[in-house]
């Protein structure tokens, strides 16, 4: 059957150096629409339909007949949940040598944070604020799926989440629009390199387009209801980077948006993705979505939602059958379908075909690379390396750490210190709880000889049985300091996994509590997959910090940190609410017409609760400390077409060598629509030596304050602004400066 392939292959190029030297199409281009031309509207549609492998599920599972007969009949062009260069050879082989025209499938994993060696979660990655390490998760990610068998991640997600009771927060870089999207891009060109034809790289997926995390209450899979120009300004801004960046392809969210599901949302997809951005890759599907278009009560029949779905530019669809089934008969119907069946095919045979798919389907599947590559020591290292710097010290209060690690006795106390599945987190892919070092081994490892560590549970992670106090509070009260760990289980973050409450579960507050009045110090470190709301913990206990789910190497990266072998640098790319009545918050709000002002009643603010979070945006403490001098301007200010320089110098005033986010945020005091109070724009990371400065210096252009004006107009409106550089977002040091014509 190749040999059909490649005559189309040979045929082609010679008829391409034929009399007509007008063809302009490029090889790739060329190659593929003369596929195409061969192909029947059965394997047209069958390139655009991917099922899961039975050899594992990530949703509802849809029953279907044998998916190997598909492959040899055309009538499957994907699949999903298929990994291992052996299983993915078999397929492979399948498709290459046992079907009409030898398409090779293109097999799809989701690995947003590793695929056998499991990194940080993404939310904890973006706490780094090291993009170069956030991209090498990312390739190494792609090393090691590339050499068991797979060409497609169903990665990054780039969701914007405001809202933590949602539990796909945990997948995301956070709450802001601009480190969204550097994060976004990072992880694409980790994923994706420079070339899809290496070996070593694989197609990426921005996900779940678009406004998925706007659920209403967090819940997932909800209604989102977003204005245009918060959609614009900041749901699309991280997807709109990511397809700038060449991301290979889209997936459609579950979510209803403002009335018309995303799968079958033509503005989005047609009109501003395909339209507007110019964006060649294929749209993929979510798990069934083009199907739940009958359960959001959007097409009365699964025939409608495979019109409704293709209409609205979904390119493949994921597990359901509509396209398989009803697409045939459809276009008798619907002639015009025929060009969008065309496109779609052609989308998907050009990823196949930048993937080197078609010079050789197997080049992926290679038994001996796997071996080779998949969870090396090299990749553990960095596993270690990104860990322990998206670790947050939101509290250090009398200097409680570093500890000093031959401290006599140490008491680790906590239901998480050695529990592998959480510090693994959701969606963890080939990652085994066997490569997992957990808490309790980083500290035995990590502290001397004559350290002693006692450990208890103290208590489960989510229920009423206080049973395992007596045994801790002793074990405490024997120790010099207590390491006490709590936090969620990894299966309370990730998806179908929303909580309504997001404080800490079952009796670990109590646990804290009893620890506390020990009079020992209590070092917390949390383990979680979303910001957790307990001001009693963060506001009593001697140290906070928040680890968020850190992978293979959780355990020695959190002792790094713990005992001062690492000067933790996180920043916090999330708001931390003081209780979930105060969802959603987040730094960069409206003002309103009356902001809110503790001594002015009618403003807007609760009368139970605080308006501000217990911690904000971009938040992170230090083993150090930095001082920040005056922030300077170049110019009061600059036109069009100019740029403004705004530099600080900042000075290491501390003890020991650390190193600093310094963030720029910018504020657009008027404008043609309301604007945020806050918006960040830019940020250096800095390592200083204690006692030695260095000039940050930023520069603004125009386009920096650009957003969607009232016209619906992507420009920037002249006036006055102000400009912040500080260490979180809410630094007071400012200037002002005016956008001229
Ligand atoms: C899931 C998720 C999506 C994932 C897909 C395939 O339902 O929503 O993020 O990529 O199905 O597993």
């Amino acid at each position: 059957m190749r040999t059909l392939v490649f005559a189309i292959i040979i045929g082609f190029f010679v008829g391409c150096s034929g009399p007509d030297k007008t063809t302009t199409l490029s090889p790739r281009d060329a190659f593929i629409d003369s596929l195409l031309s061969e192909m029947t509207i059965e394997e047209k549609i069958g390139q655009m339909s991917q099922s899961t492998g039975s050899w594992e599920t990530t949703g509802p599972i849809i029953a279907d007949s044998s998916t190997l007969d598909l492959v040899r009949t055309g009538r499957l062009g994907s699949f999903l949940n298929v990994f291992g260069a052996e299983r993915t050879r078999k397929a492979q082989e399948i498709a290459v040598n046992g079907s009409r025209l030898g398409i090779p499938l293109i097999f799809g994993y989701d690995m947003i944070h590793g695929y056998a060696t499991t990194f940080p979660i993404p939310l904890a990655e973006a706490a780094s604020w090291d993009l170069e390490l956030i991209k090498k998760s990312a390739a190494i990610t792609a090393l090691e799926a590339s050499a068991a068998g797979l060409h497609w991640n169903f990665a990054p997600m780039v969701d914007i989440a405001r809202d933590p009771r949602w539990g796909r927060i945990m997948e995301g870089a956070g709450e802001d629009p601009w480190w969204g999207s550097q994060v976004a891009i990072a992880r694409v060109r980790g994923y994706q390199g420079n070339d899809l034809k290496s070996l070593s790289t694989i197609a990426a997926t921005a996900k779940h387009f678009a406004g998925y995390g706007a659920a209403e209450g967090g819940r997932d899979y909800n209604t989102t209801e977003i204005s245009e120009h918060t959609l614009r300004d900041v749901y699309l801004v991280p997807f709109q980077a990511a397809a700038k960046a060449g991301v290979a392809a889209f997936m459609n969210g579950f979510n209803d948006l403002n009335g018309t599901p995303a799968t079958a949302n033509k503005f989005l997809v047609r009109q501003i993705l395909k339209k507007e951005w110019d964006w060649k890759g294929l749209v993929v599907s979510d798990w069934a979505s083009v199907q739940e278009l009958t359960d959001h009560g959007f097409a009365a029949t699964d025939s409608e939602a495979a019109g409704l779905a293709l209409e609205a530019g979904c390119d493949m669809e994921m597990v359901s059958k509509t396209y398989d089934e009803y697409l045939i008969d459809l276009v008798q119907q619907h002639p015009e379908y025929l060009p969008m069946i065309d496109d779609a095919t052609l989308r998907i045979l050009g990823v196949k075909y930048d993937l080197g798919l078609f010079e050789d389907p197997f080049r992926y599947s290679d038994l001996q690379r796997e071996k080779q590559i998949v969870r090396n020591n090299d990749h553990f290292k960095h596993a270690r390396e990104i860990a322990k710097r998206s670790i947050v010290l939101l509290e250090n209060r009398n200097r409680t750490l570093p500890l000093d690690p031959n401290l006599r006795k140490i008491a680790v106390i906590g239901p998480l210190a050695e529990d592998r599945e959480t510090a693994l987190g959701t969606w963890s892919a080939q990652g085994q709880q066997s490569d997992v070092t957990p808490l309790l081994q980083g500290i035995q490892l990590a502290v001397g000889e004559k350290t002693k560590v006692l450990y208890a549970a103290g208590s489960e992670i989510n229920s009423t049985d206080k049973s395992g106090f007596n045994k801790a509070r002793a074990l405490a009260k024997q120790s010099d300091a207590i390491i006490a760990v709590v936090g969620e289980h990894a299966l309370m973050s990730g998806e179908a996994l929303s909580r309504s409450d997001i404080g800490l579960p079952g009796v670990q507050l109590d646990l804290l509590k009893m620890l506390k009045e020990t009079g020992k110090p209590v070092i917390v470190v949390l383990m979680n997959g979303r910001p957790i709301a307990e001001p009693w913990m963060y506001e009593n206990c001697d140290a906070v910090l928040e680890t968020w789910l850190l992978g293979v190497q959780s355990g020695p990266a959190i002792a790094d940190v713990i005992f001062g072998s690492y000067n933790p640098a996180g920043k916090l790319p999330v708001t931390i609410p003081r209780s979930v009545g105060q969802i959603p918050i987040y730094y960069n709000h409206k003002n309103t017409g009356r902001a809110a002002d503790p001594a002015d009643r009618y403003t807007s603010k609760y009368i139970d609760e605080a308006f501000v979070p217990q911690y904000p945006f971009g938040y992170g403490l230090s083993y150090t400390t930095f001082e920040y001098g005056e922030l300077t301007l170049d110019k009061p200010a600059f036109h069009r077409g100019d740029s403004l320089s705004v530099s600080v110098v900042l000075t290491n005033s501390g003890s020991v060598a650390g190193e600093e986010v310094v963030q720029l945020y910018v504020r657009d005091l008027f404008g043609s629509v309301t604007r945020p109070v806050l918006e960040l724009k830019n940020f250096e990371k800095v390592l200083l030596n204690a006692g030695e400065s260095h000039l940050v210096k930023f520069k603004i252009k125009a386009e920096d304050l650009s957003f969607w004006d009232k016209n619906m107009a992507f420009r920037s409106e002249t006036g006055q602004f102000k400009v912040f550089v500080g260490s979180n977002s809410a630094t007071q040091l400012q200037q002002e400066f005016e956008l001229l014509d």
